[in-house]
């Protein structure tokens, strides 16, 4: 079984300050039943680490570097993340795909540095609107499900997160159906690959996930979970949907 799992990305949001909101979650929500995890900009994750040290909820990196040390000005590892009290890195988020053309086969590499660190990956996938618009959305996720994941994921080292790009950001989410749609074609693809490793992994939505459309997509089948971006930042929203999770 599939693990259930609310995973925040902060994306390059937050400093310091922004830490409250961390203890505010864990005041309102000190025991869930469900796995949550934070990913913070790198300069916060050692200092946020600490605060949820002693708590539910997991921490990780937005990005890692496929070496686990060298001469890459401005880029951090996987054992960095791990040093620093991360158990999570997201890999192949569409930002990085777009901001820094990163190709499935980089993200394969990343994937693996991160099961070197032992931590979980998270792998992204999802299409563009013009793909949609094109009729290309499972092909396109296909590709990259086959590309981006390398040999030896299980549900313990990985974690998969549909995100179409054209719902991250905007307040457009696919229709429920649609959800189901492409949850479904990732679950049985992860399924013929990997046999019940597929079957034990956490495909979570993302893309405008808020406390509001929360239970009605968690209520799709194969979906166990969400990555949220905008509505992570605050401890309130996050809580919200960490709560529909626990009800899901
Ligand atoms: P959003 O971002 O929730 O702000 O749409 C999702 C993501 O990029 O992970």
């Amino acid at each position: 079984m599939a693990r259930k799992l609310a995973a925040g990305n902060w994306k390059m949001n937050g400093t310091g300050e922004a830490l409250g909101e961390i203890d505010a979650l864990v005041a309102a929500h000190p025991a869930p039943i469900c796995d949550v995890l934070i990913c913070p900009p790198s300069t916060l994750l050692s200092r946020m680490s600490d605060r949820t040290n002693a708590t539910k909820i997991a921490t990780g990196g937005q990005d890692c570097h496929a070496n686990s040390n060298g001469a890459h000005t401005g880029d951090i590892s996987a054992q960095m993340i791990a040093d620093a009290g991360g158990s999570f890195v997201i890999v192949g988020h569409s930002e990085r795909r777009a901001d820094h053309g990163e190709t499935d086969a980089d993200v394969a590499t990343k994937a693996k540095a991160v099961w070197d660190a032992n931590l979980i990956a998270v792998i992204c996938v999802g299409e563009t609107l013009a793909e949609r618009e094109a009729g290309q959305t499972i092909d396109v996720v296909a590709g990259q499900l086959a590309g981006s994941i390398p040999d030896g994921a299980t549900g313990a080292n990985t974690v998969i997160a549909y995100e179409p790009v054209w719902a991250i950001g905007t307040g457009k989410v696919p229709t429920l159906d649609e959800i189901a749609a492409v949850h479904a074609d990732i679950r049985a693809r992860l399924s013929q690959r990997f046999g019940s490793h597929g079957t034990d992994m956490s495909i979570l939505y993302g893309g405008s996930v808020k406390p509001s459309n929360a239970d009605d997509i968690f209520a799709v089948p194969d979906v166990d979970g969400a990555l949220v971006g905008g509505a992570s930042l605050k401890a309130d929203d996050f809580g919200g949907i960490i709560s529909a999770l626990e009800r899901a």
